[in-house]
């Protein structure tokens, strides 16, 4: 049985084809209308989501699967103090696959090593987000063709964005791939993920100017400050609006550029972005339900080519 914790968990040739596997899905939906008869998925939520529990729960249901689940911990029996092994071990009784978010990282790594069922990190704290870098992975993939050789900026809160941790260490996978960091000193991206892409020799920059850089990007990933795991609210209220992504500012940018963001936004891209052609962050959200139909089949057994078996 396989769980999903980080998008290392999966080798960058099980990542092919299971974003095959995503494209042929895009294309040929009816095809993949009952995969899941009879299977049921869970999803845990032990913090607010709106893409990723809707996008998991529209993913199974589109493969003609049942969904069951809590999207508010204080709903659950958490909020009288029952552990994430508790829940889990309860859960498999009821259901074939899990999708767990939860706000203490580590929480989805802890439930799987109790589960009977897949567990798949919905996000954990700040630290992973492994099915939105899936998600990121299979956007730029099916639109720009590849996924090497890119100059990509990443813009915003870079602490705690776990997005963002996510996806620079899937990429790190690939070939020619350089980073430009853009956040506020206070929200620089951690000193151990510094460290691997020293440790790989991987390219990168870190500016807090976007319009010094925004020129020579291929790909912009914007992201919002994350409120939530602030400590202060004078602290998120200076920072709030350091970056935004307007017209005048996509002027500079390359005529192919691409424009990501996994979404809620606030105020970090201008809604008169949404209409230009490299706005790609609502195909994004597409994508993210081809992906995660791919990946529960996966999981499942019920797509046996994509995971290399034991
Ligand atoms: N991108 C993302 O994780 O969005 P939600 O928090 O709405 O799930």
């Amino acid at each position: 049985m396989r769980h999903l914790m980080s998008p290392l968990d999966f080798s960058v040739d099980e990542l092919e084809r299971l974003f095959n596997l995503a494209n042929d899905i895009e294309k040929n939906r009816e095809k993949y209308a009952h995969a899941c008869d009879g299977k049921t998925l869970a999803t845990c939520f032990y913090e607010p989501s709106t893409r990723t529990r809707l996008s998991f729960e529209a993913a199974m249901l589109n493969l003609g699967g049942n969904v069951l689940g809590f999207s508010d911990a204080s709903n659950s029996s958490a909020a009288k103090g029952e552990s994430v092994s508790d829940t889990i071990r309860v859960i498999s009784c009821y259901s074939d696959i899990c999708a767990m978010r939860h706000p203490k990282e580590g929480a989805p790594m802890v439930a799987a090593t109790k589960s009977l069922i897949p567990v798949i990190n919905a996000g954990d704290g700040g630290h992973q987000h492994p099915t939105q870098t899936l998600t990121d992975l299979l956007t730029i993939r099916s639109l720009k063709g590849s996924l090497s050789n890119y100059t990509i900026g990443l813009c915003g809160d870079l602490k705690f964005g776990r997005t963002v941790h996510s996806l620079i260490r899937a990429l790190l996978r690939y070939e020619g791939i350089k980073f430009i960091f853009i956040s506020p000193e206070e929200l620089r991206i951690p000193d151990y993920i510094i460290s691997e892409l020293n440790d790989k020799g991987v390219e990168y920059t870190e500016v807090t100017s976007l319009d010094e850089v925004i020129g020579s990007l291929d790909i912009l990933y914007m992201t919002r400050v994350q409120k939530e795991r602030f400590f202060n609210e004078e602290d998120y209220v200076r920072l709030k609006d350091f970056y935004i992504l307007t017209k005048e500012k996509m002027s500079m940018a390359k005529e192919n550029m691409m424009v990501l963001h996994p979404l809620p936004r606030v105020n970090e891209i201008s809604v008169e972005v949404d209409d230009d052609p490299r706005a790609a962050y609502f195909k994004q959200a597409q994508y993210g339900v081809y992906v995660r139909m791919a990946l529960i089949l996966s999981l499942l057994n019920l797509a046996p080519e994509v995971l290399t078996q034991d």
